[in-house]
């Protein structure tokens, strides 16, 4: 992929979902690039039909149209916030980041490849107080703990990663999330199969050992991250 990310941007102060807004920018034709961003959701979506809350202001919100993509998009994206995040960042499959155990920012892509269009949405906890996250969510979410301050250069930087690991060859992105993957060595519960994290294949999918020895590529869906093995 290649070409400017970012440009042209749409920034709102309130909107329902900056996902909607840049699906409506992308139907009516917005080039490969075009950034909407907001600094409240009123409906915020999340991944398997979950809601994304963030206060006002505290949180990086950002999607972003594409109109190249490949079969690791998702995982490139969750990539790209992790190098921003930086040491101690991992990516728990396909696109969570965790430090520390909890999930600092999610990612959710939409899209009509059949119009050619997909939509990156991503949510980074960068300024949210740790004492913000409803209680549901203590201990499975977590935040960076930044300035405020720091969420329009923490953008710009998602921008640049996004862009370095769009161009980047598929090898060098797969080694480059081996190394961050947070379900290596952990168990992992799907819903056809539990067992301990394996690694991710060459297209993306990650290995699961089961109970049984055998390994068990899994394409998507709901992963949870059991406790450490005991090795
Ligand atoms: C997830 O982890 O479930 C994905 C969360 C994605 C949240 C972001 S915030 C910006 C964009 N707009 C949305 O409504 N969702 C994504």
């Amino acid at each position: 992929m290649t070409g400017s990310l970012g440009r042209p941007r749409l920034h709102l102060r309130v909107t329902e979902s900056t996902n909607d807004r840049a699906r409506e920018l992308a139907a009516s034709g917005a080039p490969h690039g075009t950034l909407v961003t907001a600094s409240m959701q009123t409906a915020g979506r999340g991944r398997q039909g979950r809601t994304w809350v963030a206060p006002a202001g505290c949180a990086l919100l950002m999607s972003l149209v594409v109109r190249e993509w490949d079969e690791l998009l998702s995982l490139r994206v969750g990539l790209a916030v992790a190098d921003v995040v930086g040491s101690g960042a991992s990516v728990k499959w396909p696109n969570d980041v965790l430090m520390s155990g909890r999930k600092v920012a999610g990612v959710l892509v939409e899209g009509r490849p059949q119009e050619g269009w997909a939509v990156v949405g991503v949510g980074v906890n960068v300024a949210v107080p740790a004492g913000s996250f409803p209680p549901e969510l203590a201990g499975i979410a977590g935040t960076l703990g930044r300035d405020r301050g720091e969420l329009e250069p923490f953008l710009d930087a998602v921008v640049c990663a996004l862009e370095k690991r769009f161009e980047g060859e598929r090898d060098e992105v797969l080694v480059a999330l081996r190394a961050v993957d947070a379900l290596a060595g952990q168990r992992v519960v799907h819903s056809s199969v539990r067992g301990v994290g394996a690694g991710i294949d060459a297209s993306g999918r990650l290995l699961v050992r089961s109970e049984n020895g055998a390994v068990v590529a899994l394409d998507a869906g709901e992963v949870h991250l059991g406790t450490p093995t005991a090795s």
